[in-house]
C-alpha cells in the first residue's frame, strides 16, 4: 500500500498549527464521508469504488481488447479531466518505444492548427504495404460541447467520414453525460456507441469511470486490477485514512505559512503524466477564493538541471512532494569498462535503479537544507494494482486537503471566464 512521510516536512510547522490543521482535516475526511460539505453531489468517484460495476468493467475491457486488435491508431479526443488520467496511466504502464498494439495519439486538448493538420495528414498517409491505417477515434465530453474537443471532432469525424463511409458509426465511441450537450444530439442521429460518464462524477475525478478506462484498456492495460487497486486504496482509507490525513493537514499548515507552491516531482519519467493529472486534480480543485498552493510538476534528474537551482536557493516559497517507487522495475546495470576512458567505473555493477535512488536521496538532503519541506509519497511497484491505490490516495488527499481550505473541490467557475470571453471574441 501507499506509504506517506512527511518527516521531511514536519520541522518547518509550529506543533500548534500543526494540530490545527490536523483538526480541520479530520472534519474534512468526515464532511466526505457523510457527504456533508459543499458540492456533496459530486461523491460518485468514492461511490464507484464502494460498489464496483463488474459488468461495466467487463464491457469496456472486451472493447478494449476488440479495438486493441483492429486499430492501428486510437485517438483520445478530449481536455483536462477527460485526457489527463487515462495519458498519466498509458505512460506509466507501457514501454517508452515500440508498444504492441495501436498507436495511441491525443486530440481535442488545445486549438493548434499545425497539430491537427499534421494529425490529420499523418492518418491519412497510407500504410507501407499501401493499404490505410485503421482508426479508431474515442472523443470523451461530459459536457459534449467543450470548443477545443469539438472542433477536433468535427474534423476528424469528417476523415472517419470519407474514409470508412456507411461504417464510420464502427470506428467512433463517444464517452458523455446521459443526456444533453451537443454530442448527444449527434450520438443519436449517428448511431455512434456511446459510454456514460457518471452525473456525479466532475472531470478531473473520472479516470476510473469509462472517461480514462476505454483509452487505458485499448493501451493493454489490465484495468480490472487498476480499478481494483483503487478499490483496495476506498477500503484501507475508510478504515484507516492516518497517512492522507497526515499529508493534508501538512499541506494545509504549508499553505498557512504562506508557501505557494507544491512541485509534485519525481525520478521516474514514466511518473511524469501522473504529475500532470495531479496537477489538474489539485490545481482546478484547490484554486479558488484566493486559495491554494499552485501545483507544479518536474521530472528529476532533467529538471534538476533547469528548475532545480530555483529549488535549491530561490525564493522560499515552495515545498516539495516526491513520487516514489520502492522497487526496481528495469534491472539494466553499468557494465565494466576496458581502460576506464570516461571514468566511470566506479559504478560498474551497480543498477541504473540504485544510482537513481543516490540521486533522489542526495537531491532530498540538498533540498531539505536548502529549506524546502518535503514530503514523501511511495508506492512499492510500478504495477497496475499501485497506481490505481495512487489514485485513488490523490483523489481522497485532494477532498480532504480543499475541504480543510474551506472550499467546494468539485467546481471550476474560474475556467468558465476564458470560454465566455473566448466565445464573445469568436461571436458566438
Ligand atoms: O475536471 C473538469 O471538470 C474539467 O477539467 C473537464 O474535464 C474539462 O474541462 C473537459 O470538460 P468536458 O469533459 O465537459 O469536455
Amino acid at each position: 500500500m501507499i506509504k506517506c512521510d512527511i518527516g521531511f516536512a514536519r520541522r518547518f510547522i509550529k506543533d500548534e498549527d500543526y494540530l490545527k490543521a490536523r483538526k480541520k482535516a479530520d472534519e474534512a475526511l468526515l464532511q466526505l464521508q457523510n457527504k456533508t460539505g459543499p458540492g456533496s453531489e459530486w461523491l460518485g468517484w468514492r461511490d464507484i469504488l464502494a460498489n464496483p460495476n463488474d459488468a461495466e468493467l467487463e464491457q469496456i475491457t472486451a472493447l478494449g481488447e476488440k479495438v486493441r486488435d483492429k486499430a492501428d491508431v486510437f485517438i483520445v479526443c478530449g481536455i483536462g479531466g477527460s485526457y489527463l488520467g487515462a495519458k498519466a496511466v498509458i505512460d506509466a504502464l507501457t514501454p517508452h518505444f515500440g508498444s504492441a498494439g495501436p498507436e495511441i495519439l491525443y486530440a481535442g486538448h488545445h486549438l493548434g492548427g499545425k497539430y491537427l493538420k499534421e494529425l490529420l495528414a499523418y492518418l491519412k498517409e497510407p500504410k507501407e504495404d499501401g493499404s490505410h491505417k485503421n482508426i479508431y477515434l474515442n472523443v470523451i465530453s461530459k459536457s459534449g460541447s467543450t470548443l477545443e474537443t469539438a472542433l477536433s471532432f468535427r474534423m476528424l469525424r469528417e476523415l472517419i467520414e470519407d474514409m470508412y463511409e456507411d461504417e464510420a458509426s464502427e470506428h467512433i465511441i463517444c464517452t458523455t453525460s446521459k443526456e444533453g450537450g451537443i454530442l448527444n444530439k449527434l450520438i443519436d442521429q449517428k448511431g455512434y456507441k456511446k459510454f456514460i460518464i457518471p452525473g456525479d462524477v466532475g472531470g478531473r475525478y473520472s479516470v476510473l469511470t469509462p472517461v480514462g478506462l476505454l483509452p487505458i484498456a485499448v493501451a493493454g492495460i489490465d484495468i480490472k486490477t487498476l480499478f481494483y487497486g483503487a478499490v483496495s486504496a476506498y477500503s484501507e482509507f475508510e478504515q484507516n485514512a492516518e497517512d492522507v490525513i497526515e499529508y493534508a493537514a501538512l499541506r494545509n499548515a504549508i499553505h498557512e505559512s504562506g508557501k505557494t507552491i507544491d512541485v509534485f516531482a519525481t525520478f521516474e519519467p514514466e511518473l511524469s503524466s501522473i504529475g500532470g493529472w495531479i496537477q489538474q486534480l489539485l490545481g482546478e480543485s484547490e484554486g479558488k477564493e484566493g486559495k491554494g498552493i499552485f501545483p507544479s510538476v518536474a521530472t528529476f534528474s532533467t529538471d534538476l538541471h533547469s528548475l532545480g537551482q530555483f529549488i535549491q536557493q530561490g525564493q522560499r516559497s515552495l515545498m516539495e512532494t516526491m513520487i516514489i517507487v520502492e522497487k526496481p522495475f528495469s534491472n539494466l546495470k553499468v557494465n565494466k569498462l576496458d581502460g576506464n576512458d570516461d571514468e566511470l567505473n566506479y559504478l560498474a555493477g551497480k543498477s541504473f535503479h540504485e544510482i537513481n535512488t543516490k540521486a533522489r536521496e542526495g537531491t532530498t538532503e540538498a533540498h531539505s537544507e536548502g529549506d524546502v519541506p518535503i514530503v514523501r509519497i511511495s508506492i512499492e511497484a510500478l504495477n497496475a494494482e499501485n497506481i490505481g491505490q495512487l489514485i485513488y490516495f490523490f483523489e481522497l488527499l485532494t477532498g480532504i486537503f480543499v475541504y480543510s481550505l474551506g472550499v467546494n473541490p468539485f467546481n471550476q467557475p474560474g475556467v468558465e471566464d476564458y470560454k465566455k470571453a473566448m466565445y464573445r471574441l469568436l461571436g458566438k
